[in-house]
């Protein structure tokens, strides 16, 4: 019987396949590019896995044209690049790596809420600049964050331990999501409805996953709602800021300073945020620690483990997939 072949779409640690060497063929990636729909129908034709990132777009066209994938495993908590419905449909299960990355990733939001709330960026580069030659008093005011009132916009797993941190601010902390938490899961936080939230939230921090319901859930109309002393960071997704009403609600001064971890069409930065001194932009790492992207690997490994054992994955996305 033929073994099992499993596609890395990507190169990820050099030893990150190797518990899977001795039961499946491995398809390399032979270069680190995020292979579009054309390269991904070339790279994973006839394997049965694919351990992928969340820059590969499994689309319904490309799910349709790969009727050997029975699991999509993805190195990341959001799965907003697969078609979760056609591959339910086919029959092909979707895993991400949810929990193991939620710690490091609030301490992201926390980092660029910081940065940008207290002008590190911009202060930094000026002083590297050679520009600092006296102390001010008004010298590089920025944003107090204790003691104000902190809006989280998705309060899953990352937006609860970001809130969790937030009580060590001796913030007050509201949220908005869909439906309010039950006490007990809330960390304290308070629901809002989303004109509520930004009209009343010292700082904003999205943390919700993408998709056409949150497409642009911070647009021209949200960032006029916004204080203008407020600080916005999006460590969610690109896509949930319309990036060009950022721009210029930054460049207008309608609020005071941005923390961006992810974009619109990244890698592709928009100029108009490039050329905001008051947005602190970082390039998608809000899981990026050693001991972090390791166990988001590990877990994706894992989860392939599971199918081979003829298992169910143990962060399978699509439950409704399983024979009931
Ligand atoms: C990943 C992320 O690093 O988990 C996610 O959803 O956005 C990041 O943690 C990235 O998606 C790589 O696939």
């Amino acid at each position: 019987m033929s073994r099992p072949v499993v596609a890395f779409t990507r190169q990820y640690f050099p030893d990150t396949a190797a518990p899977l060497a001795d039961r499946a063929d491995l398809r390399l990636s032979p270069a680190d590019e995020a292979l579009d729909a054309a390269g991904i129908l070339r790279h994973v034709a006839g394997c049965g896995a694919a351990v992928a990132t969340t820059g590969c777009p499994f689309n319904a066209s490309v799910i349709d044209q790969l009727p050997e994938l029975r699991l999509i495993a993805n190195v990341g908590v959001g799965y907003n690049n697969i078609d979760v419905v056609a591959a339910t449909r086919r029959g092909i299960m979707v895993t991400n790596t949810p929990d193991v990355l939620t710690e490091s990733t609030a301490d992201m939001a926390w980092a660029l809420l910081l940065a940008a709330g207290r002008r590190i960026g911009d202060s930094e580069r000026w002083l590297r600049d050679g520009q600092w030659n006296r102390w001010a008093i008004d010298l590089w005011l920025g944003a107090d964050l204790h003691g104000t009132t902190l809006g989280i916009v998705g309060m899953g797993r990352i937006g609860r331990a970001i809130a969790r941190r937030a009580k060590g601010f001796g913030m007050n902390v509201i949220y908005h999501n869909r439906r309010a938490l039950p006490p007990g899961e809330d960390e304290g936080a308070r629901w809002a409805d989303k004109a509520e939230l930004l009209s009343t939230a010292d700082h904003v921090i999205l943390v919700v996953p993408y998709s056409a319901d949150t497409h642009h859930i911070i647009g021209a109309a949200e960032l006029a709602a916004m204080k203008p002393t407020a600080v916005l960071v999006n460590i969610g997704r690109g896509g949930l800021v319309d990036d060009v009403a950022l721009a210029q609600a930054l460049q207008s001064g309608q609020i005071a300073s941005a923390g961006l971890d992810v974009f619109e069409n990244e890698p592709r930065i928009h100029p108009d945020l490039l050329a905001a001194p008051n947005a602190v932009l970082t390039p998608h790492i809000g899981s990026a620690t050693f001991r972090t992207r390791r166990a988001m690997c590990d877990l994706a490994v894992a989860n392939v483990t599971d199918w081979l054992d003829g298992k169910p994955p143990r962060t399978l996305v699509n439950k409704d997939v399983l024979p009931a």
